[in-house]
């Protein structure tokens, strides 16, 4: 009897400390939460033109240009590389299913993902420029490289995907 009194009174005191403590996300000490996470999104999008410090790819990547067509088949499998294909992450996790710089990855980040929604930054970024960042990825930031996981091709095929967002 006396064994079961204690394990009712060391339940009794550990379920009040505890309580408190699982309750916390419905309180009032959520809004901060919500507030830091609103903060990071409108750093990850929404700021038009975007800065941006990215590393300039050296001349012989920055001059070429996309050697396929703009065909509806090229875009529609550039769209399927960024939406769902693309190891190791596919692009929209960062950069947004809408290209705006919002996904559910980008929160936090810095630098963050570039918005391809922002036409002023990105019509003076060159196609060999974007070529370059997407197979060797930008160092020192989130932006992964993919040499081993898109051909040449894939990723001229996102390039066009990439331009449906602000042409
Ligand atoms: C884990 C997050 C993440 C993923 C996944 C990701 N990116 Fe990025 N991306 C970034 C970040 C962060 C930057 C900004 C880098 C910088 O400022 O230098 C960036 C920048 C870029 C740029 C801008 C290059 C420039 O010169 O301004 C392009 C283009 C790009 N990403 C394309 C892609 C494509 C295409 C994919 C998918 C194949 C992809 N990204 C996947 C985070 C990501």
């Amino acid at each position: 009897m006396r064994h079961f009194l204690f394990v009712l009174t060391v339940s009794i005191i550990w379920f009040s400390l505890t309580r408190p403590l699982s309750g916390l996300p419905t309180g009032s000490a959520h809004s901060p939460l919500i507030t830091d996470r609103s903060k990071h999104l409108v750093i990850a999008s929404g700021i038009c033109p975007q800065p941006r410090n990215t590393k300039q790819a050296p001349s012989k990547y920055k001059q070429k240009i996309n050697p396929l067509r703009a065909t509806t088949q090229n875009i529609e499998k550039g769209k399927l590389l960024y939406q769902v294909e693309a190891k190791p992450t596919a692009c929209k996790m960062c950069h947004g299913i809408r290209g705006n710089g919002n996904g559910l990855l980008a929160r936090g980040l810095e630098p963050a993902p570039r918005n391809f929604t922002c036409k002023e930054t990105m019509e003076a970024i060159s196609e060999g420029q974007l070529f370059w960042i997407i197979k060797k990825g930008s160092k020192g930031t989130a932006m992964p490289s993919h040499k081993f996981t898109l051909s040449d091709r894939d990723i001229w095929q996102i390039i066009y995907y990439l331009k449906s967002f602000y042409l």
